[in-house]
């Protein structure tokens, strides 16, 4: 049952494989693309415990000899020294133009993996296994790649599509509940940004898809893919709609940054909690109706997965605060913050027309309710 999505990026094109077993196969998927008999892995010591030998043992099946760096778990992770770590491995390892890196994790292993493949003889190729939902349905499509920088997440990065991306579902199941719900926040985001009746499959299917349903999981996420695909070819470099994508985004690296890119509050937790935000200030404005942000949050409270503030232990800034954090997002314009607000559940649309006052008092709503 293996579904196949394709990037149709001129001269960059690449597809998705999608389904499960794809470990045990990837030595025959990546020998449709070179010759090469020998491959660097990059990966982290929780994926590596777990999967490491599943796929080399794919890779062996088909002649190919593989040699692995195996960083730590986790965003700490994703900044310069673990990346000049990496750099100079493969360089060690002699990495050459046309040898195709692995990047065998995460969003944090394949974003810093896709950046070295970037600058690394001013460009090698990469294939992206993502392990997690979040780097299936996300990271790992669409060529963004980077590291985080003191002043702000992703600050640091290269546009620089892979080759082929294998997302073995089988792989999800070993994700703790918490990781597959974090994942599930930019799941559910494609629905609220662009396909309504995605959303409303979701609602209807998402349940027993984190139950571990495999069908649903794949379905899941093609549609998630297939939406990624489609908004990256027609805007690879975010000059207009792939800001899209960024959904909840502005607002999830300001709570990000305010707890220090720890464990109090993953990427896709954040995600979520932004996407129940942006609904709401586009209620307050006026843009989309009350039920629009009722409908996100049930739904989100529904799948048990963080939706508010109160949500993330600990202390957060004032809500001045967490707006000046947005300042440093890369979607700000002469200084002026720019946000993905929606008429509607599948109708967003970016704008920098949102007073920060509005924010403020979102904010401050919303830390009130802590
Ligand atoms: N994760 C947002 C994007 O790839 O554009």
């Amino acid at each position: 049952m293996t579904e196949l999505v394709h990037v149709g990026l001129e001269g960059r094109e690449y597809d998705i494989h999608i389904g499960p077993g794809l470990l045990a196969r990837a030595g025959d998927l990546i020998s449709t693309l070179t010759n090469r008999r020998r491959m660097m892995i990059v990966t982290e010591e929780n994926v590596a415990a777990l999967h490491l030998k599943a796929l080399q043992d794919g890779l062996a099946a088909a002649g190919i000899q593989s040699e692995a760096l195996i960083l730590p778990a986790g965003e700490a992770t994703k900044s310069w020294p673990h990346f000049t770590r990496a750099v100079e491995w493969l360089l060690e390892q002699k990495v050459e133009r046309k040898d195709l890196v692995i990047a065998f994790g995460g969003g944090v292993i394949g974003d810093l993996t896709g950046f070295a493949a970037a600058v690394l003889r001013r460009g090698v190729g990469f294939v992206q296994i993502p392990t997690s939902l979040l780097a299936q349905v996300d990271s790992s499509v669409g060529g963004k790649t980077g590291i985080n920088a003191p002043q702000g997440k992703n600050l640091i990065g290269a546009f620089h599509q892979p080759s082929m991306v294998l997302a073995d579902t089988d792989v999800l199941g070993t994700l703790t509940s918490r990781d597959f719900l974090a994942g599930y926040g930019e799941v559910v985001k494609y629905g609220l940004l662009g396909d309504e009746a995605f959303f409303d499959w979701l609602e209807q299917n998402a349940p027993a898809m984190a139950a571990g349903d495999q069908t649903l999981r794949v379905e899941a996420v093609k549609r998630s893919c297939q939406m990624k695909a489609d908004i990256v070819e027609r805007d690879e470099t975010e000059q207009g709609d792939r800001a899209l994508l960024n959904l909840g985004h502005t607002f999830c690296h300001a709570l990000e940054a305010a707890t220090g890119y720890s464990d109090r509050l993953l990427h896709g937790e954040g995600v979520a909690i932004g996407c129940a935000l942006a609904f709401e200030l586009s209620s307050r404005l006026g843009l989309c109706s009350q039920e629009a942000p009722s409908r996100v949050r049930a739904h989100l409270k529904a799948m048990g997965t963080k939706v508010d503030l109160s949500d993330i232990e600990g202390n957060l800034p004032s809500a001045e605060a967490l707006v000046d954090l947005m300042g440093q997002d890369k979607k700000v314009v002469d200084g002026q913050l720019r946000f993905i607000m929606a008429r509607g559940i599948g109708q967003a649309y970016v704008t920098g027309d949102v007073p920060r006052d509005a924010v403020v008092a979102l904010l401050q709503d919303a830390l009130a309710q802590r």
